[in-house]
């Protein structure tokens, strides 16, 4: 069942995290970068945003982590306005981000103790290496980020992400710079401990095919200027996908194509503002489900 795959909202009627009427505008310019940006996320609810270079994802994500101020708009997370930046969102930046001169273990401990800074750095320590050990990084732990290769720069910011223990993770394209075996061994671990952890995501990829495996709900971005979030594609794979054989789901490449689809065409022509303000749901991947006899459901792939 469709909805068994989907967490619950926060309270009846509201939703986790809603996002109204977002617009950004720069002086000097006659049209916004984005307006009309709605959409919500259900607690638990992993959600990836996808869309050409410049249409505002970044800025969002900023918003939303309380580190720029919108042009107009509200965003509400557990049923407060997000107002400026708070332990309670941990975000995970395109670059990692890290304290060149801190090693590993200190540079997540001064994330830990500025959330809990009562606690003493016995309790410190053990949180940072819980964390640590999360993303495989034991053996590193000592390091500073220069003795790291990129993957692992990665897996700390990640770790550090979590190690906060927020209510919500942003995370902005974090494996763009990584070479796509590297990519493929952290988005794994990204799923388990997700999973495990029942975060809640909000994640900007570029890779389609990422946003497939990883997202329950993929944002569809028109261009800009004025861009807005044109369409919510609605991941109906079961929740336990694998990157091993999702490929292999009959719902797969008709969801995947709907995404292509949506980048090479679609999203050109609803620049301008010619987007819905109130995009639409749709499940491209429902069609297959129901219509493909399971003889042809993809053996030639396998
Ligand atoms: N100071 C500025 N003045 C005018 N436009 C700006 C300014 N800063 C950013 N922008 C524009 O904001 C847009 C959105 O940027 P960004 O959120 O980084 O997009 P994305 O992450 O989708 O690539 C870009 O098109 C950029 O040109
Ligand atoms: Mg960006």
């Amino acid at each position: 069942m469709l909805n068994e795959a989907t967490p619950s909202s926060t309270a009846p009627g509201r939703p986790f995290l809603q996002v109204e009427g977002l617009a950004k505008s720069y002086p000097g310019t006659t049209e916004p970068v984005f307006d009309e940006v709605n959409f919500s996320i259900a607690r638990g609810e992993f959600v990836c945003i996808i869309g050409h270079s410049g249409c505002g994802k970044t800025t969002i994500l900023n918003v939303l982590a309380g580190l720029e101020t919108a042009s107009a708009g509200h965003v509400f997370m557990d049923g407060r306005e997000v107002a400026g930046p708070s332990l309670e969102r941990g975000v995970v930046f395109q670059g990692h981000a890290l304290m060149p001169w801190l090693s590993v273990r200190k540079n997540i401990a001064f994330a830990v103790r500025s959330k809990w800074p009562d606690w003493d750095s016995e309790e410190v320590n053990e949180h940072v290496q819980k964390y640590v050990a999360l993303v495989g990084l034991s053996g590193a732990i000592d390091k500073k980020p220069s003795a790291l290769s990129g993957g692992m720069k990665q897996r700390v910011g990640i770790a550090r992400a979590f190690a906060i223990e927020p209510k919500m993770l942003l995370l902005d394209e974090p494996f763009g710079a990584l070479d796509a075996l590297t990519r493929g061994t952290i988005q794994d671990e990204l799923l388990a401990i997700v999973r495990e952890t029942q975060q809640t995501v909000f994640m900007i990829t570029h890779d389609v095919d990422e946003a497939v495996l990883l997202a329950d709900k993929i944002l569809l971005m028109s261009n800009g200027p004025q861009a807005r979030v044109a369409e919510i594609v609605r991941n109906t794979m079961p929740r336990d996908r694998q990157r091993a054989t999702v490929h292999h789901d009959p719902q797969y490449y008709p969801l995947r194509n709907h995404l292509v689809d949506f980048l090479v065409a679609r999203s050109k022509d609803l620049s301008h503002g010619k987007a819905p303000a109130h995009p639409p749901t749709v499940e491209p991947g429902r069609g297959a489900l129901a219509d493909a006899p399971a003889s042809v459901t993809l053996k030639a792939v396998a």
